[in-house]
This record gives C-alpha cells, structure tokens and sequence, in this order.
C-alpha cells in the first residue's frame, strides 16, 4: 500500500488500546453510578472519523447501551476548519429524556463540536456527556467542556485509528502525524 503520507508515529497501538480501555470502564461507572445499573446510554458519533474509537470502545462498555450515527459537512478547506456546519444524516431515534454519550475522533478548533452539542442539548436529552480520544486544546477556539478526553495532542495534523488524510490512513492501527504536513498553525 502506497501510504508515503506518514510521518512517525505518535500514539502506539497498546498505548491507545489502554487508554481506551479505562476510558470505558471510567465511562461506565460514572453512568451507573449517576442512574442506576439498569440505565441505558445513547452513544452517538459523528461519521466518520470516530467509527473506529468507537467500535473499540462500546465493547469495552459492560452497560445496556444503543449506538446511533451523524454525518455532516464541515465545510473544511483542505485541513483547515471553517466553522460552517451542515447535517447531511440525523440521527435515527430521537433522544429526548435519554443518556447521551457523543464520541469524537478529535476535537480541534471545537467548531464541529460546539455546533453538533447545541443542537443535541436543543432535544432535551437527560444528560449529555462527550468523549473525544484527542484533544488539540491548543487551537480551540469554541469554549467547551469535554468529559473524557483520551489523549492532549500538539499541532501535528495526526492520521490513524479512525483519522484520515484525503480520506486515506483510517485503517492504521496506531496513529502518527503527516510527513508533510499543510496543516496551518
Ligand atoms: P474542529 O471543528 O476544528 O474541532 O475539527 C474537528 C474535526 O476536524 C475532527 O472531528 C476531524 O474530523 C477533523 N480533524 C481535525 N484535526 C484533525 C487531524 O489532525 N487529523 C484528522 N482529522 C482532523
Ligand atoms: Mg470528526
């Protein structure tokens, strides 16, 4: 596979396979402990780059809990946000009165998730808690709480473990930063 793309690599697969395993268990007790052992949680991702994050995740989770996706467009030019959010796929059950856990891949200038967030509190969900596996908190530009955060990363546009680069890179199993990055920092 041609993949000339990639630089070295930043976070090693045990290392991510780890973290995502106490972010699991840390997530699960905190619903249990918050609602009960019967309580069922709504884990919602935005498509596509969580996919991954999240399939590995919800297996982990020992809850009764029911998955539902998003798909918009970010209107990204190249690598960079621009902050304009479009919802081309909703979610197929509402959540209103529900638990909700909203899984991201990373969150960067906070735009996407800032949006996607209050538009989900806007259907009254019980609660609302978000998981993203990177956090690039030193581009935010949108204030946000995030409840879980897997890993703090720096300004390397990373690709891997669900990310991609033009679409490609998604099936690494370790993630690692571009060898020629265009990133704008
Ligand atoms: P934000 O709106 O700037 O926070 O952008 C968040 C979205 O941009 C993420 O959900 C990713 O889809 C994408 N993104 C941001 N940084 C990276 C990166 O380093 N690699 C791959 N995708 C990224
Ligand atoms: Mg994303």
């Amino acid at each position: 596979m041609e993949m000339d793309f990639l630089g070295e690599t930043v976070i090693d697969e045990d290392t991510i396979s780890r973290r995502v395993e106490e972010l699991a268990q840390q997530i699960t007790g905190d619903f249990v402990q918050a609602y009960g052992e019967e309580t069922q949680l709504i884990v919602i991702t935005v498509l596509k780059g969580a996919f991954i994050f999240l399939s590995d995740l919800i297996r982990l989770m020992d809850m009764d809990l029911r998955v539902d996706f998003m798909a918009i467009s970010s209107y990204r030019e190249s690598t960079r946000s621009t902050g304009a959010v479009r919802i081309f796929k909703d979610l197929s059950e509402s959540i209103y009165t529900k638990n909700v856990l909203l899984v991201e891949d990373i969150v960067d200038t906070g735009l996407t998730l800032s949006y996607i967030l209050r538009n989900l509190v806007s259907r009254e969900p019980r609660d609302i808690r978000v998981c993203t596996l990177l956090d690039r908190v030193g581009r935010r530009i949108a204030p946000l709480d995030i409840d879980y955060v897997g890993f703090q990363v720096g300004e390397d546009f990373l690709v891997g473990y669900g990310l991609d680069y033009q679409q490609k890179g998604r099936n690494l199993r370790y993630i690692c930063r571009l060898k020629t990055p265009d990133h704008d920092s």
